[in-house]
Order: structure tokens, then sequence, then C-alpha cells
């Protein structure tokens, strides 16, 4: 008997051992648990297999077997308690590490907007010409086929409506403006001299696209309507529009040529910022360079709008706002300002 005891309590102490030795490497809660049921467990746990021989004891072995067992068990129990909060510990320690918040880091920059070149040099354009005493309107993308051309002395088939390839809605009656001169007529048929307004908004022509011609493009209209109203007063507007907008050192130049809502009709040409007039690779070596169409307004059509030819006289001009911005802005290229690239709207 002595024998059968003594191996038992031998077998408690190797399993305590065990026991220990497996605890020390275990990393992870579910280890844990399986340790602690191959060891602890109720029903199959090794402790449990080894206690189920106390039966078979003599009266006086069973209280020596019983105190190994309950030590061996009270050493396992304070180890595993020990180790699950050793783990606990370590596992709260890793989530703070993976959802920890750096609240040194700068927040993020909000991206700041900014106005769009057209949008801009629309708008100094309209400064100035507030400062001259203009209002400024809004008119209609979608045009009828009088106000875009018949009013402004272009009738059905005038070869003047080859210039600007038309994008119709209504096939010879409704359109997309291919120029903001209707507002020319929309405002006089509203309104009676004296009248001095500018228009800026978008066109539209179907045109090939490359390096200087768009489909869509920006127009800025002016109109001056008054009893005394001469070229001379054209000519002084424009050059004070170009000083202000270019600089006092700009020249302009005044070429005959034909609009058929005005007569006589001049394109303005500004001397090139660059070479001064020289001439130079910019303006092609011509020392100008093409910024707007105008003329006094055609006696027919302020006959059109009930104005007596006789009585109101005025002017009129067409700015290409992409071309004063590719001006003013130094860009070659037109298809920059739709190109929605934000390495290019950020330089201005
Ligand atoms: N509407 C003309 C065009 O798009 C530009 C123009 C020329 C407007 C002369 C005018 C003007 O008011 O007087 O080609």
């Amino acid at each position: 008997m002595v024998d059968q005891l003594e191996q038992l309590l031998t077998q408690l102490e190797t399993l305590r051992t065990h026991a220990v030795e497996e605890l020390s490497p275990i990393n992870t809660s579910a280890e844990l648990d399986e340790w602690d049921t191959r060891y602890l467990g109720r029903n199959r746990g090794e402790l449990k297999n080894l206690s189920s021989v106390m039966p078979k004891l003599s009266k006086e072995d069973r209280p020596v077997v019983g105190q190994k067992i309950n030590a061996v068990k009270a050493v396992l129990e304070r180890q595993l308690k020990e180790k699950r909060e050793e783990l606990k510990a370590r596992e709260l320690m890793l989530a703070l590490e993976r959802e920890r918040i750096d609240v040194t880091l700068p927040g993020r920059t909000i991206p700041a907007g900014r106005v769009h070149p057209i949008s801009r040099a629309i708008a100094e354009v309209s400064n100035i010409f507030l400062k001259m005493g203009f209002s400024v309107l809004q008119g209609y993308e979608v045009e009828d086929d009088y106000h875009n051309f018949q009013a402004l002395n272009i009738p059905v088939d005038h070869p003047a409506r080859d210039m600007q390839d038309t994008f119709w809605v209504e096939p010879g009656q409704i359109l997309l403006r291919t120029q903001t001169s209707p507002m020319q007529i929309r405002t006089m048929e509203q309104s009676q001299p004296p009248v001095r307004v500018i228009v800026p908004g978008k066109v539209y022509r179907n045109e090939d696209i490359d390096a200087t011609h768009e489909a869509v493009f920006h127009q800025i209209e002016g109109l001056l309507i008054d009893e005394h109203c001469t070229m001379a007063d054209l000519k002084g507007c424009l050059e004070r529009f170009a000083h202000e907008m270019f600089g006092p050192d700009r020249r302009l130049r005044f070429r005959s040529s034909y609009f058929p809502f005005t007569e006589p009709s001049a394109e303005v040409d500004i001397s090139c910022g660059l070479c001064n007039g020289k001439g130079c690779r910019s303006c092609k070596y011509s020392g100008w360079l093409e910024v707007l169409g105008s003329g006094m307004v055609h006696p027919k059509v302020l006959r059109k709008v009930g104005y007596d030819p006789e009585k109101y006289r005025g002017f009129a001009f067409g700015i290409g706002v992409e071309r004063i911005a590719m001006l003013k802005y130094d860009v070659g290229e037109i298809r920059l300002f739709s190109g929605n690239d934000l390495r290019f709207l950020r330089q201005l």
C-alpha cells in the first residue's frame, strides 16, 4: 500500500511540474482555456482523473492524498489566475496600441477652392466697366434665331452665319447662342436710351477644337446707346479698359473689319506686352494681339428695336474672355480652362 501511496504522490507532483512548465509559453486566452480543461477540467481533467482513485484508498492514505490534491489544485488555480490577468493586460495593451489615436498629428487640410480663371477674368473686366457706369446683365444661353441672328442684321441665308456654325435645339428656330450679341437686342427691346450694359456669359459654336478654339467659350458683350456718341467714345472707352486691364503702356490698334450689326466695324488689337510692339514669337512677330470686335451700332439694328437712328447712336463690342485670360495670365492653351486640371487651376 505504501507503494501505491508514493506512486500517487509522485504522479501528482509530476502533474504539477508538467502543468506549470506548459503554462509559461502560453500566449493566448484560447490556449489558456485548453490548458485549464486539460489539467483542472471537472470531467476529464488530469487532476480529476487522479482523484478518482480516492475511494479505493485506505482510511489513513486518503487524507494524505487529498491534501496533496488540494495543494496541487491550489497551485494550479493560482497560476491560472495570474496567467489570465497577465494575458488580459497584454491583450488590452495590444488593443490600445492598435486603436491608438495620435492627437499630436496635424489635422488634414481642407482643400480651399478658388475662383476659376475665366470667372476671375469676367470679374476683372466687369469691374472696369462698372467703374465707367455700365451695368452687368446676364442673358439666355438658349436663344431664338431672331435675337441671335435676324435682329442683328443677319437674315436667314446670310453668309455671316457660316462663321458661327450653330448648335440647333430646334433647327431654324431655337439654338445655343453663338454670341452674346442677342442681349444687345433684348436690352434695347426692354429699355430706352441711355443704355450702358455689359453681358458676360457662355456661347456655343460647333467648332473643331484646337489650342485656340473651344466649342463652349465665353464672351463679354458691351453696348452703349445715347444721343451723342461717336467712334471716339468707343475708342476712349476701350482704351481705358485696356489700360486698366493690361497696364497704361499698352496701345490699341483699330483695324477696319466687318460685322453685320455694326457700321463701321473694327477689330481691336493690343500691343504685345512681351516685346512692346516690336514683334516676337508670342505675337507672331506682328507686335499686336487681337482682343475684341467692335463698331458703331448699325441703324438697321436700332430700327429693329424701335429706336430712331436719327436721334440715337451707340457702340458695341464683344470681348473673347478666353483670349483675355490667355493674355493676362499667360496661358498658351485654351483647353486648360475647361480641363478641370487642378495642377493648372491652382497656379492662378
Ligand atoms: N459677336 C461677335 C462675334 O462673336 C463679336 C462682336 C463684334 C460683338 C462686334 C460686338 C461687336 O458687339 O460690335 O464674333
